[in-house]
């Protein structure tokens, strides 16, 4: 026998106008029955996306945890003289190379400093690729 999970959607819908005229009750209070409905629809809105942060582009960035997983060791604080994430004067003569000549030293390794696969050989060539990008994108 299947059971289904019914989603009370009706119920959270209810629940959310209530929250919102809570918060915005001084507006709801408005004369004009017709800005009502404006105001409703705004307020979940601004409920909706209060979550969300302000930098979507670099927190949400596909090669962020792969940074942080595998190459936040030595480029956070320099280790063994490698460029630090976002120190531009470090980056410089590196942003002079294409994107290909970058990641191609990653996946060889620059001795004696950076292991071949930047010390990951599990990742694949999309995930240094993206982890390459993530770390330009916070120098330029
Ligand atoms: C064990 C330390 C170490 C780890 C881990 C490491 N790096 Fe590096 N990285 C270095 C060092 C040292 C250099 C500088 C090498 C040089 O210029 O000789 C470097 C240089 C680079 C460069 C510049 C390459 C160029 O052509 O100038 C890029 C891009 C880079 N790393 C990306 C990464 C990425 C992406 C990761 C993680 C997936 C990572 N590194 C992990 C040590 C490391």
């Amino acid at each position: 026998m299947m059971t289904r999970t019914v989603v009370p959607w009706r119920r959270l819908a209810g629940a959310t106008l209530v929250v919102a005229r809570g918060l915005f009750s001084h507006a709801f209070d408005s004369p004009v029955p017709g800005r009502r409905k404006g105001v409703a629809c705004v307020a979940i809105l601004v409920l909706l996306t209060a979550g969300c942060g302000s930098k979507p582009d670099e927190a949400e960035h596909p090669g962020k945890a792969i940074y942080q997983r595998y190459c936040y060791a030595c480029h956070q604080a320099g280790i063994a003289d490698a460029p630090k994430l976002g120190d531009k004067d470090a980056w410089a003569a590196r942003l002079e190379k294409t994107r290909a000549e970058l990641v191609e030293n990653v996946k060889a390794g620059m001795p004696p400093g950076m292991p071949p696969r930047a010390g990951c050989p599990a990742c694949s060539d999309e995930e240094l690729e993206a982890a390459v990008d993530f770390m330009v994108l916070r120098v330029q």
